[in-house]
């Protein structure tokens, strides 16, 4: 019998009988909503398709782990910008039944044959655009071996079935908004130096909205994929074709690289912040660690008592997040390579300590970079009616990744080599500069600031988020928690709230067009930029509803919620 009430939000579309609107109209006249325990499921994605793909899924009685791949699988179709085969990333999952929370880092790993000055030329100066743009950008991706490993452990439903829709959209193609039209646009130069690009991605003049992208290669090999298992991507026909191209146009990508790619499976960080737990990733990701190093340091003052976004509250922000990017700057990297001080950075003395050296105005010393902008990544948020939780950040780096598809595969390659630090201090895309900890070696992992985010109230899943933005997802993903937990926004009203994002290096402010003497007021010697950052999904599981909410800062996504 269905029971309970519904809760609609402004974004949601609902699935419901007639059956269960007059249920949950007698439920809502005879019960209070605590009484009755809800069943729930949401998705929210940065694509309308890979949203209903996922709901589909969760009303045919898969959980969030099968929504999950199936969503994956259809923001690789598209969201072509991000979502991918060619790239890799982080899915942090919470299961209902053992309580587990769990990481999967299917990120990207540097090839067999790459090496530490290989962005450099003789005389030790990095080769601009090398680590972006060229055969030398990928690292060996890994979501085909991330899905098909969460499939297998935590699924319910044969992943040929949740690769299926995917296939269907490829191969029939699917009407471009206007955003996307524009922005493969704006991207037809990088298209046009590949071939099967320039064919997939381009047109003799441009996109339009509503014109229809067809991608028969990429439909080709995901039927591959799905008869074949991930066998197909690693060492079989596609893995040939893609490892046969990287050999011709002078890449080090190779076959064995393929082979021996290895995902990994991690606890997650987590923290505790007031009344809540927050988990996310662990190193090769930045994301967890300095996520839980600026909410200790905060957890040292009554934020709640500050005006939301008042001078003081964003002063207090700034000085923890500096503190925070220095430490990932210096210490951050993959914990098989290099020694992380995971324990010392999370501590709470620690955060103590260098709130302490803030109530001083002390800030740690600094250099000057430039940074460029970065567009793309693509977070989704899942929860199903058992309670399981799925939180994933998957990307090619920049938009499009390098923008080479290896001939035949329809597979968009990945720029992720860009995330390492070419040389140290030496500034990335995203300004993000590096030691050590960072440089390139053999089979590593890049550092990344991707930070898929669960929180726990009471022991169980309360806000599931994450977002894009490079260096700016860290900032992004705190300042949706403290509107959340510390402010009671809803998610709506958290993602209509103005964010800044300051990162140590460069010495750059970001902020989405604060009030001129607010802004400066905060800038001290800073350099001001106005930019929007990046779109949040977010899902948020209260006592009485569930609410899921699709950032509007970038247009095309949806998120749907059930309450039942
Ligand atoms: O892993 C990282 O941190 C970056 N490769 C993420 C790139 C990104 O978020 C691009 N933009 N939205």
């Amino acid at each position: 019998m269905v029971k309970g009430i519904l809760k609609i939000s402004q974004v949601s579309k609902i699935y419901i009988s007639k059956y269960s609107v007059i249920a949950s109209f007698l439920t809502l006249l005879f019960f209070s909503s605590s009484l009755i325990k809800a069943e729930s499921y949401a998705v929210a994605t940065r694509h309308h398709l890979a949203t209903n793909i996922g709901m589909k899924i969760l009303e045919d009685g898969g959980n969030a782990i099968d929504a999950a791949i199936a969503v994956a699988f259809a923001l690789a179709v598209v969201n072509p910008s991000a979502g991918n085969l060619g790239g890799g990333g982080f899915m942090l999952l919470h299961l209902a039944e053992t309580n587990e929370t769990i990481s999967i880092d299917y990120r990207e790993r540097a090839p067999i044959k790459s090496y530490e000055k290989m962005f450099q030329d003789k005389s030790g100066k990095v080769i601009k655009g090398l680590s972006l743009n060229s055969i030398l950008a990928s690292g060996v991706p890994g979501t085909v071996s991330g899905m098909f490993f969460a499939s297998e452990r935590y699924g319910t439903i044969e992943i040929k079935n949740l690769i299926k829709p995917s296939i269907e959209l490829a191969k029939k193609g699917f009407a471009l908004s206007d955003f996307q039209a524009k922005n493969l646009n704006r991207y037809k130069e990088k298209f046009s130096k590949n071939k099967e690009a320039k064919e997939i991605f381009t047109r003799p003049n441009e996109f339009f909205q509503g014109d229809i992208l067809v991608q028969t290669n990429l439909a080709v090999t995901l039927e591959r994929i799905a008869k074949n298992g991930k066998e197909e991507f690693y060492s079989g026909e596609t893995a040939k074709r893609i490892s046969n191209f990287f050999k011709e146009n002078g890449g080090i990508l190779s076959i064995e690289d393929l082979n021996q790619y290895k995902l990994r499976v991690l606890d997650p960080v987590c923290g505790s912040y007031r009344l809540y737990k927050i988990c996310s990733m662990a190193p090769p990701s930045s994301g967890g660690i300095a996520l839980i190093q600026i909410l200790n340091i905060l957890e040292n003052i009554d934020l709640n008592k500050l005006e939301h976004n008042s001078e003081k509250y964003l002063k207090i922000l700034i000085a923890a997040m500096d503190y925070a990017y220095k430490d990932r700057a210096e210490y951050l990297g993959d914990a098989d390579f290099t020694f992380v001080p995971q324990e010392l950075l999370t501590s709470k003395k620690y955060a103590e300590d260098i709130y302490q050296l803030i109530q001083k105005k002390k800030t740690p010393s600094k250099i000057n970079v430039n940074i460029t902008e970065g567009e793309e990544t693509t977070h989704f948020s899942i929860v199903d009616k058992w309670g399981n939780a799925v939180s994933n950040t998957y990307t090619l780096n920049t938009a499009y990744g390098s923008g080479i598809i290896p001939t035949g595969t329809g597979i968009l390659m990945n720029n992720e080599m860009d995330d390492f630090s070419s040389k140290p201090g030496y500034p990335n895309a995203y300004g993000l500069i590096g030691s050590e900890a960072n440089k390139i070696e053999p089979r590593k992992t890049p550092l990344s600031s991707m930070s898929p985010v669960i929180v726990f109230r009471d022991g169980k899943p309360y806000l599931i988020t994450g977002s894009p933005g490079g260096s700016t997802i860290i900032t992004s993903v705190l300042q949706e928690i403290l509107n959340i937990l510390d402010f009671k926004m809803s998610l709506e009203e958290s993602s209509r709230k103005k964010r800044i994002h300051f990162q140590h290096l460069p010495n750059i402010l970001f902020h989405e067009q604060f009030d001129d003497s607010l802004v400066e007021s905060l800038k001290k010697e800073k350099r001001l930029v106005n930019r929007k950052l990046g779109e949040i999904h977010s899902i948020l599981l209260k006592e009485d509803g569930i609410e899921a909410f699709s950032d509007e800062r970038r247009p095309d996504g949806k998120a749907s919620t059930v309450y039942k």
